[in-house]
């Protein structure tokens, strides 16, 4: 399985300070941001990444990340993305990378407590389709920036919406997303949303609707810093704290 590790976007919420750098080199603690998703890779057994970036900061993540080795990947990649039109899009420029192997997509602002191991080994016994990370999300505003599951009768997820104004579960989507192969055709044939981007969440309920989609609900924290300045604060408090990505279990679905 590869990795893809998106890194690019404006960073508008927490400008003004990314308007000097690459929101996802800012600190969490102790070292730059993408490192934790770096780590959380490499930690799942994923050792080929490609690092998804843009903008004009985008050397910075040479002169952290170099060819990997130092954190544990055995081959590293990078790509640029040109303006950023959606995290579907971003995750497209990863297409001759990930070469028909299924892929393991971490979003760069996204901190988890828990090591995302037992996702992954649940995706690699998974026979066909696509599988997202679920965190139990009880505050409702907070649910309205995100992506939200409603469930049917069997638990199934029936459809994600996309920043809610009724969030109609108590689950956000996290940045976390496994897809086969196919998942490079699907962004293919996608239009994009009334923001103007190729939106992950068309690609998820895409899956949904041919009744291959599988979900994980993680335990633990789980951060998004990019959401606001506040999370951003919340996220390194977390991590300076209790750390993140320690081996740990996921609830099964
Ligand atoms: O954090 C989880 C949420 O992430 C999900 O619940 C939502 O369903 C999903 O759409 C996404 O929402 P955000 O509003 O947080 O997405 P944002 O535009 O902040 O982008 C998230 C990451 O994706 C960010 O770290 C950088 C990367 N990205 C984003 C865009 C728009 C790119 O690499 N390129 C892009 O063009």
């Amino acid at each position: 399985m590869k990795g893809v590790i998106l890194a690019g976007g404006t960073g508008s919420r927490l400008h003004p300070l990314t308007r000097i750098t690459n929101k996802h080199l800012l600190p969490i603690y102790d070292r730059p941001m993408v490192t934790y998703a770096i780590e959380a890779c490499v930690q799942a057994g994923i050792t080929q990444v490609m690092v998804v970036t843009g903008g004009t900061h985008a050397g910075e993540f040479l002169r952290l990340l170099g060819n990997g080795h130092e954190y544990g990947i055995d081959r590293l990649f990078y790509a640029y993305q040109e303006r950023p039109g959606g995290i579907a899009e971003a995750l497209g420029l990863a297409h001759r990378f990930v070469d028909g192997d299924r892929v393991v997509v971490i979003l760069g602002d996204n901190i988890v407590e828990h090591s995302i191991r037992p996702c992954v080994e649940r995706f690699e016994r998974q026979s066909k389709g696509a599988r997202v990370v679920l965190a139990e999300t009880p505050e409702v505003e907070h649910l309205r920036h995100l992506g939200v599951p409603e469930f049917d009768g069997d638990r199934r997820i029936k459809r994600i919406l996309e920043k809610p104004k009724d969030p109609p579960s108590h689950y956000g989507v996290t940045g976390i997303y496994f897809y086969p192969a196919e998942v490079f055709d699907v962004i293919g044939r996608l239009e994009p949303s009334g923001r103007g981007e190729l939106e992950i969440t068309d690609v998820n309920n895409w899956f949904i609707t041919q009744g291959t989609m599988e979900y994980d609900v993680l335990t633990g924290f789980w951060g998004d810093a990019g959401e606001s300045i506040d999370a951003y604060y919340a996220v390194n408090d977390f991590v300076r704290q209790h750390g993140a990505n320690k081996p740990a279990a996921v609830t099964p679905a």
